[in-house]
């Protein structure tokens, strides 16, 4: 059974409305606000996923509003705000218009629903996660970001085009901050219990990696006007699911970290156990040399990223 009475979604854009036509489709909660800064959308988007209901026979009271107030005493919080990527632009290109409104959205999150677990998803995502665990000032096991999720998923569709086999078989880790430092974990990588490396060759894994890496990127460049949404949206249900039904999976996520992987202070992708009270754990995987150290030079990398963020846009 759901645990979850309200789930709010910050930002009606692309990956906004359908995280939002996701949740109303699955009936994840009995309440579900979206909201926006552009006068109408989040109400259009709303009434149009509403009226939808009726043909799938769910029951939720679903609308949106361009008054963030609304997301009052949400449970969970999504938070989609922010400009996304145009071709030729970085995560990190991001950063100087999207800090100043993760800043004004956390602030809001804080005030209006000051005991939700949220999950971020503007990029540049592991810094804006940062930003709002400084600005919210929540404890650390409510907030996390989504991106291992989607780029394992990126990963695991590669493999299976590769290998002509189920995706379903195929279990995998995409560690680390989410961008071109991101780390597969090719020593956890298994096809039915068959180490990938049996299965492919060195070269034949390179390529595949190569191609996660810049998966977002190649999205971008085929749709010129934006950023991927169908499986990021996805992904961030797959999180949102473990939290409502106290699932406990343990996922690739941005979590906070105290030590684990020899960090501390810092938001960056590891395996994470989600349930009712978010984070619930971090799992500290045995790894081979090779694989721990491209994981501390994310971490480095990441700690970079957040420096570059001005102080006043973590002041909450
Ligand atoms: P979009 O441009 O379609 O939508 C962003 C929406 O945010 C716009 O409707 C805009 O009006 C709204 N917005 C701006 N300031 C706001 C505020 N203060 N309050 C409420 N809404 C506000 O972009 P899209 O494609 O939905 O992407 C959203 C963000 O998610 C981007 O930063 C993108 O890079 C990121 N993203 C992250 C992924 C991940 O794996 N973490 C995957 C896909 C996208
Ligand atoms: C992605 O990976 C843009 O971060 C976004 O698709």
């Amino acid at each position: 059974m759901a645990n979850v009475k309200k789930i709010a979604v910050i930002g009606a854009g692309n990956v906004g409305a359908t995280t939002f036509q996701r949740i109303v489709d699955r009936e994840l909660a009995n309440e579900a606000v979206i909201t926006d800064v552009v006068e109408g959308l989040p109400q259009g988007k709303a009434l149009d996923i509403l009226e939808s209901t009726p043909i799938s026979g769910i029951d939720i009271h679903a609308y949106g509003s361009n008054d963030i107030s609304e997301i009052k005493n949400s449970d969970i919080v999504i938070v989609t705000a922010g400009l996304a990527r145009k071709p030729g632009m970085t995560r990190m290109d991001l950063l100087s218009k999207n800090a100043e409104i993760i800043q004004s959205v956390s602030r809001a999150i804080r005030t209006h629903a000051p005991n939700s677990i949220v999950i971020m998803v503007s990029n540049p995502l592991d810094v804006t996660t940062y930003i709002a665990y400084k600005v919210t000032q929540f404890k650390p096991s409510h907030i996390m970001g989504m991106a291992g999720v989607l780029d394992s998923a990126r990963f695991k569709t590669f493999i299976a085009e590769e290998l002509k086999t189920s995706k379903k078989d195929i279990h995998t880790f995409l560690l680390g901050g989410h961008g071109d430092m991101m780390v597969p974990i090719i020593s956890h990588t298994n096809v039915a219990g068959r180490p990938l490396t049996e299965l492919l060759s060195r070269d034949a894994i390179d390529k595949i990696v190569a191609r996660t890496r810049s998966g977002g990127g190649e999205i971008v460049n085929l749709i010129k006007s934006g950023s991927a949404y169908y499986a990021p949206s996805l992904s961030i249900i797959e999180m949102v699911e473990s939290i409502v039904y106290d699932k406990k999976r343990i996922l690739p996520c941005s979590v906070h970290l105290n030590g684990e992987y020899g960090a501390k202070g810092v938001f960056i992708g590891v395996p994470a156990k989600l349930g009712k009270d978010g984070v619930e754990g971090v799992i500290e995987l045995k790894l081979p040399v090779e694989e721990a150290d491209a994981l501390q030079r994310s971490i480095t990398e990441i700690r970079k990223e957040i420096s570059e963020c001005p102080e006043t846009f973590l002041s909450p």
